[in-house]
């Protein structure tokens, strides 16, 4: 469904052959590719219904897209393809980035006629200017250590007044549940083992203050125009009747639309 999903040969991108960044600037690859390349079979399995996704982080993201109808929206970071499959539903011409080829191989699978390309959300996005309505984001941006750079670029492929809809981890949390986190102002790179899955994946991230989650955008030209920090839905209270007082009472996700100007 989407417009023309080839993308320009630009630093990072790797639309076939999943060989990783073309540009070499990091031997090592994106951050997390490698645990998501190993949970990508259970992400893919279970990731439309885990309530934690399904009934706390999703709703709230999805309650900040506007009508996505007719037009063109990049899912950045967009795993195993769940929210593009929605976008898409939605009427809107998708193209998905990550950079775990074997996320991206579900994605496919999931929705056909999305344009997928691999590339990394931290060497700069492999399209040209003007490209996108709009971009939408789950859980994929704390990943990326540079969030300036990563947000002129988000500018640079909107179209005006376009919009950025996007969830990351709550600064809070990461800076309670973290063992690594030693002080609150500083973007930290730090990391948990996740069970989840079906694997035992150690999974790294970047936490950040709230000042460092806002601050790039606003430099970048963006609006905030609304937050949500997101409580569980009654599905997930049926589902994990044991974790709703704590996830209704702790925050876990915050959820942001941006807005560039018109
Ligand atoms: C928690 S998953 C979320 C997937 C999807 N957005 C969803 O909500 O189902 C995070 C995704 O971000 C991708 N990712 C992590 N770092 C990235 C980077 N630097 N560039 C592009 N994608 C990245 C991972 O490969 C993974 O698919």
């Amino acid at each position: 469904m989407a417009d023309d999903p080839r993308p320009d040969p630009r630093a990072g991108a790797d639309p076939e052959d999943g060989s990783g960044p073309a540009d070499g600037s990091d031997s090592t690859g994106p951050l997390a590719r490698a645990a998501y390349d190993r949970l990508a079979a259970g992400y893919d399995r279970e990731g439309a219904s885990k309530p934690s996704n399904a009934h706390l982080e999703r709703p709230a993201t999805r309650s900040l897209l506007p009508d996505v109808s007719g037009r063109t929206v990049l899912d950045a970071g967009c795993g195993a393809g769940h929210l593009a499959d929605r976008l898409a539903d939605g009427g809107a011409a998708v193209v998905g980035l990550d950079a775990s080829a074997a996320m991206l191989g579900y994605a496919r699978g999931r929705v056909p006629d999305a344009g997928f390309v691999r590339a990394d959300l931290g060497t700069g996005l492999p399209f040209d200017a003007d490209r996108f309505d709009g971009v939408a984001s789950s859980l994929a941006f704390h990943y990326v250590r540079e969030w300036g750079p990563l947000f002129a670029e988000l500018r640079r492929v909107l179209r005006p007044g376009g919009w950025v809809v996007c969830s990351v981890q709550h600064p809070h949390a990461d800076f309670e549940e973290y063992d690594d986190s030693e002080n609150y102002h500083e973007v930290e790179r730090v990391s948990a083992v996740w069970e989840s899955f079906g694997e035992r994946v150690e999974v790294p991230a970047y936490r950040r203050p709230l000042s460092a989650v806002l601050d790039p955008a606003l430099a970048a030209g963006f609006r905030l125009d609304e937050l949500v920090e997101p409580t569980p839905t009654a599905a997930f209270a049926e589902q994990r009747p044991e974790r709703y007082a704590y996830e209704s009472t702790h925050p876990n996700f915050l959820c942001l639309r941006f807005v560039a100007p018109g």
